[in-house]
């Protein structure tokens, strides 16, 4: 059923079914026939729909725009690169040093770096890193964690489905069809915070584990944070044991600090896979630190292969040289996180106006909201939350203007041009919107 209200928006899904599986270039882009979203243009913190609706966004491409849509200076250095100098080679360029200084003065945690085309490429090639580097194959995943879409990646609890009551652990399920069942061969997953769960792992295959790969604050589900005890725990119990500690920073690098959630807690990573923010939108990615971990990818006949026709190609590494200029030295971050602040106090105020009991979670630049009296400490307890209320408050803040993702999972990610927003517009459009969530839910 299309959208009456939204004839253009319509007309274009109904096309994108002749051409697309589902009428969309990714699974999650399908909202339904009524709610799927196609974009005409962006500016700053905002979208424009093809129905010329207007929306402030805190979705942000899930989490690549940390300046703003359209920043001109990261847009203008890269015209006048690709102008200057062309697109690809398959040579190599001074950029890649230039932005890994860069990389450097921000995150300590870097010796040495790769780039890569996307999130997912980047975990490929530090899980690939780190089982050479070990000689080990086991990986330790954290419930909850997203890191990419490839088959040993796409096995997640399933909460959704799960019983908290039942005493067993949610069961562990594959993303969806073709993925082999031998992809999950060298899996271990654990939740969040649980001390007891990662020691069980280690007394029972330590011996093989060659990484454990974490997401700092879970980006992917309501930025569910580890604790600072947690973050320790982990870090000792690789180095006891010769294990890498991973941490995936693709949401949570050059994001929520200089120096990423790595600097909140002042625990290193052996390896660090980062996208996102590193480009403000243009497709740009890396894994790297210690060097001698790095040193595994070398042309040894045993040697760590990787690359890739696109990988540090002239507009991704001229995005990133600017981006990270701009929020190396200017006072974004100072920006983003009162933005942040004030958004949240708009939102509290609201919720507790009318009575809901809601938990920040998460830093300012990227925080999650959870309705419940808690906040969760990983994914298992999110279920205690009332996310189909906040869906049902996420649908109606769409219609009213402000683009998110409804399901309470997806942090708000707050840019540069978030400053810009009008906090009265915001707070009644708010208020409406969960004054209309819970009339429906009466
Ligand atoms: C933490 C994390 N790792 C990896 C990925 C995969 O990145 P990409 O979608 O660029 O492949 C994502 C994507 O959202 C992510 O949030």
């Amino acid at each position: 059923m299309s959208n009456p209200a939204k004839p253009n928006t319509s007309r274009l899904l109904t096309q994108s079914h002749f051409h697309l599986p589902m009428g969309v270039a990714d699974n999650y882009r399908y909202w339904g026939e009524e709610n799927t979203v196609f974009v005409k243009t962006s500016e700053g913190c905002t979208i424009t729909d093809a129905d010329d609706q207007c929306y402030v966004d805190f979705r942000l491409a899930y989490g690549p725009i940390i300046l703003g849509y359209r920043d001109t200076r990261i847009d203008q250095a890269v015209i006048k690169a690709i102008t200057e100098r062309g697109t690809i080679s398959g040579f190599s360029t001074e950029l890649e040093s230039e932005v890994i200084e860069l990389v450097k003065q921000m995150c300590p945690n870097i010796e040495k770096m790769r780039f890569a085309n996307s999130g997912t490429e980047a975990v490929i090639g530090a899980v690939r890193t780190a089982r050479a580097f070990t000689g080990r194959n086991k990986i330790v995943l954290v419930e909850g964690g997203f890191h990419g879409l490839y088959d040993e990646m796409m096995w997640k609890p399933d909460v959704d489905n799960w019983n908290a009551d039942s005493g067993k652990a949610p069961e562990i399920k594959p993303f969806g069809g073709g993925i082999p069942e031998a992809s999950r061969e060298h899996l271990e997953t654990v939740p969040l915070n649980s001390f007891d769960a990662i020691d069980a792992v280690f007394a029972r295959v330590g011996h093989d584990l060659a990484a454990i790969i974490i997401e700092p604050i879970l980006g992917n589900c309501g930025s569910i944070a580890s604790s600072q005890e947690y973050m320790q725990k982990l870090r000792d119990v690789c180095d006891a044991n010769g294990t890498l500690l991973i941490m995936d920073e693709v949401k949570t690098g050059f994001r929520v600090a200089k120096g990423g959630a790595q600097e909140l807690y002042g625990i290193n990573a052996d390896l660090t896979t980062y996208a996102k923010a590193m480009g403000n939108g243009y497709p740009v990615a890396a894994f790297g630190g210690r060097a001698d971990v790095m040193g595994v990818i070398n042309a040894n006949s045993n040697g760590v292969v990787h690359g890739g026709t696109y990988t540090s190609n002239v507009i991704a590494l001229t995005a990133a040289k600017a981006t990270l200029t701009v929020l190396n030295q200017t006072n974004a971050y100072d920006t983003i996180n009162k933005a942040g602040a004030d958004i949240q106090q708009v939102l509290s105020r609201v919720f507790t106006k009318h009575g809901i009991e809601h938990r920040f979670a998460g830093p300012d630049a990227m925080f999650g909201i959870h309705f419940g009296d808690i906040v969760p400490s990983n994914y298992r307890d999110w279920k205690q939350t009332d996310s189909a209320l906040y869906t049902e408050f996420a649908m109606n803040l769409i219609k009213h203007g402000v683009m998110l993702e409804p399901d309470s999972r997806e942090p708000w990610f707050i840019c540069e041009s978030h400053q810009t927003v009008d906090l009265n517009w915001l707070e009644e459009i708010v208020d409406r919107s969960m004054a209309e969530a819970i009339e429906a839910k009466s």
